[in-house]
């Protein structure tokens, strides 16, 4: 039997530091910070603004702020995994420059787009190559620059997103902590209702896309709404049943934060008391792939040695997936 488990080892973030708020949105669309409070529990964002800075700028950041906390050799990292629905470039993999940029030169990089589940499905395949024994130190990115393709004239998404950075160190353990099941999904119908129509393959960017806006995120809200809630709480229900997991031994649900009332409505489902809920919506909105580093960034003081986490994300294609998760370590 492989004695190998995948544990996440440290943990590192950025976030930009201009602050759009509800309040300042309300000068910009038809809005109010009462309507926005009460549907998604977000009060503001954080948005890149510098020209000519992308999503590497954050992940690089985060990465380094990483490598600085657990003080480790970024020569040492085998390879890199970039979550991402914003590349720098959509040609030029970001997280092959974000590796260089970050010293880590015996690396290799690539991206991984899965919309909100990019990080999730990343913690199953950066696990995947640390269980298998094929590498010792994966770096897991999320990185996202949503402020990049979201038209701050539509009030039904620029009210969501936010730009931000997390990352994570997976490395081998031989208590059996770090990743213990995974239970990823998708499904093709949701195409349609959360997307970019033009500047990918089927139509490709021109003078007439870019003047009907369809270089930015569309979302038919009610619709992913709908999917996300019971598709969030089926997995996570799932997950806990496979393992034998009650109500009690779960310590933290770390929920992609989309909507504070689909987090509410998994945390329900799974019969979690609210204070085993980690939120930080209110403060950075919707960062997509994003939204599960900073939690751990945010939360990383409470998180104990051999603690229960769930993990549950759902996101464009559609997306979505649990995973159980033993943490590994106790902050210094
Ligand atoms: O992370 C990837 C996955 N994405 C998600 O999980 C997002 C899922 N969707 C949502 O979170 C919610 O659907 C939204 C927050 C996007 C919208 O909330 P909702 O409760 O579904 O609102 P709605 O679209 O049903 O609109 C309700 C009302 C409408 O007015 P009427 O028709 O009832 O008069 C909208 O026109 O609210 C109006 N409305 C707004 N009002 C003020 C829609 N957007 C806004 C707004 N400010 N920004």
């Amino acid at each position: 039997m492989n004695t190998i488990t995948a544990a996440i080892t440290a943990v590192g973030a950025y976030v930009p530091e201009f602050v759009l708020s509800n309040q300042v949105l309300e000068s910009m669309v038809d809005t109010n910070d009462e309507w926005i409070t009460t549907r998604t529990g977000i009060k503001e964002r954080r948005l890149l603004k510098e020209k000519g800075k992308g999503t590497s700028f954050m992940a690089i950041k985060a990465a380094q702020d990483l490598i600085s906390k657990a003080n480790i050799n970024p020569e040492e990292i085998d390879m890199i995994i970039m979550a991402t629905t914003t590349p720098d470039m959509p040609v030029a993999s970001t997280g092959v420059y974000v590796a260089s940029q970050i010293g880590a030169v015996n690396a290799f990089a690539y991206d991984l787009q899965a919309a909100c589940s990019s990080f999730l499905y990343g913690m199953s395949t950066a696990a995947a190559y640390i269980q298998s024994g094929r590498y010792k130190k994966v770096l897991l990115i999320g990185a996202d620059k949503m402020s990049s393709i979201i038209d701050y004239t539509d009030r039904a998404t620029c009210i969501i997103f936010g730009d931000g950075a997390g990352a994570v160190l997976f490395e081998p353990n031989h208590e059996g902590l770090g990743l213990q099941d995974e239970y990823l999904r998708s499904d093709g119908i949701g195409r349609e209702y959360l997307k970019i129509d033009a500047g990918g393959s089927i139509l490709p960017p021109s003078k007439e896309t870019v003047e009907n806006g369809q270089h930015y995120v569309f979302q038919d809200g009610k619709t992913v709404f709908k999917y996300a809630v019971s598709g969030m709480a089926d997995v996570s229900e799932k997950i806990m049943e496979r393992n034998n997991l009650t109500k009690d031994d779960v310590n933290w649900l770390i929920a992609h934060q989309a909507n504070k009332r689909i987090i509410d409505a998994t945390a329900s489902r799974m019969g979690l008391d609210e204070e085993k809920v980690l939120v930080n919506i209110h403060r950075y909105g919707n960062t997509t792939s994003a939204t599960l580093p900073l939690l751990l960034s945010d939360f990383e003081g409470q998180l104990k040695k051999g603690d229960n986490l769930i993990f549950a994300a759902f996101g464009g294609g559609f997306t979505w997936g649990s995973i159980y998760l033993k943490w590994a370590y106790n902050k210094q």
